[in-house]
């Protein structure tokens, strides 16, 4: 009998950095060694209780589709949180809920691009990018950022050259995963322009919007929308910021309405986002502000002892992260994902060991990355320094092997 084959698109979609190691932590634990996971942006911060309090109190029976674009009052909900961020231009109509921040990214670019068609970023860049642009036919054009200059923009014209026939938008995250970063005004506007010059659509990945330290001031492209409506999309999601990564809510906000007529057509598509997840989060707007107080302090925190942590360790190299909870970090390695694979194969230290992704996967130039991790910092403090701690002790190890 013939073997049957499976697309080459299919061939084509990376295996995710962030969890292709999974197997090696699942047997490291197996063998009764504690495993500190900083691979992963799976926050361990509470849920808002009076989220937690309709899945408690749930009577609904059945469970019903949602609506297309989203339930009504969640809907009203996200009105009112970016009415109070100051953008009271959002209407409802210019939302879709998309299942998770995942499928907004999917839906966007599969809305601004045919197939062939070529999206701008910056590398290192959150890996899924590269998933979800094979899924659409979609190249990704990688400009890349330093280490050096905190993985800021480089000058306009490197971004310029990039720009060909093909080229349908810009996408960027702000704050970075994986890099922290978080654009200067002048970067946004330096965007916005060369966008507006060359008939783009800049996309921005705003995942992080709440995670920004050191009281830097953050510039959403929600500033530019309204004077650019045709050009400017959001993707939001509420995974990170309500710390609800299983309830899979996410957004694209545009005021482009063929943008959001045809998104809303690919939604009627997929029928709904979840109905249970909806009425969950549509209790947003009763988070008081101190939950994120909270939440804000705790990653500050986290961050502060993570970079002094590592900059101590010999041979690692690192610039402070300005906001989200990532960083990409230099480590005296040749080759990362043999090192993060011999830390949960091969080395443990008091019984433990650490979980990174090795960063290659963050990047779209084929050897860029080699000798970088990307370090999530979403333990708490005490685990934090144990982990700094295993990382310190691994690299002795692993370079004198
Ligand atoms: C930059 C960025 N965008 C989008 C997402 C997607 O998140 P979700 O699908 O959970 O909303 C993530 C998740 O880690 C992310 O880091």
């Amino acid at each position: 009998m013939k073997n049957i084959k499976v697309s080459g698109r299919l061939l084509e979609v990376p295996a995710s950095p962030i969890r292709k190691l999974v197997p090696y932590a699942t047997a490291a634990k197996k063998r009764g060694i504690k495993v500190y996971h900083l691979n992963i942006g799976d926050p361990d911060i509470k849920t808002p209780e009076v989220m937690i309090d309709v899945l408690k109190n749930w009577k609904d029976n059945p469970i019903a589709y949602g609506q297309s674009q989203g339930q009504p009052k969640f809907l009203e909900s996200l009105v009112g949180y970016y009415k109070k961020l100051g953008y009271s231009f959002v209407e409802s109509k210019n939302i879709q809920v998309t299942t998770g921040g995942s499928e907004a990214i999917s839906m966007a670019l599969f809305a601004v691009c045919a197939p062939g068609e070529e999206v701008i970023t910056f590398e290192p860049y959150y890996a899924n990018y590269n998933s979800y642009s094979k899924i659409n036919g979609v190249k990704i054009v990688p400009v890349l950022t330093k280490g050096e200059t905190g993985f800021h923009l480089p000058d306009r014209k490197v971004i310029e050259k990039k720009i060909g026939k093909k080229t349908k938008a810009i996408l960027i995250c702000n704050p970075s995963n994986p890099t922290g970063t978080v654009y200067t005004k002048e970067e946004m506007e330096m965007l916005v322009s060369i966008c507006v010059k060359n008939n783009l659509f800049l996309i921005s990945d705003e995942v992080y919007r709440e995670f920004v330290y050191d009281g830097k001031k953050y510039f959403s492209i929600l500033e530019y929308m309204k004077k650019y409506p045709d050009k400017m999309i959001l993707l939001d999601s509420l995974s990170k910021r309500y710390s609800l990564c299983g309830a899979r809510l996410g957004m694209i906000v545009s005021l482009n309405k063929d943008l959001t007529d045809g998104v809303l057509r690919m939604a009627q598509g997929r029928l709904s986002s979840g109905y249970v997840d909806q009425a969950m989060a549509e209790k947003l707007t009763e988070v008081d502000d101190s939950y994120f107080k909270a939440v804000h302090r705790e990653y500050q925190t986290r961050r502060d002892l993570l970079y002094k942590g590592l900059k101590s360790i010999p041979g690692v190299y690192l610039e402070k992260p300005e906001g989200a909870f990532y960083t990409i970090v230099k480590l005296p390695v040749k080759d990362s994902e043999d090192f993060c694979q011999w830390l949960l194969e091969k080395f443990s230290y008091k019984n433990g060991t650490v979980m990174v992704a090795p960063a290659a996967g963050f990047y779209g130039t084929p050897g860029m990355g080699k000798n970088e991790v990307r370090i999530a910092y979403v333990l708490n403090v005490q685990d934090l320094e144990k982990a700094i701690e295993i990382i310190a002790h691994a690299l002795v190890e692993y370079n004198r092997k």
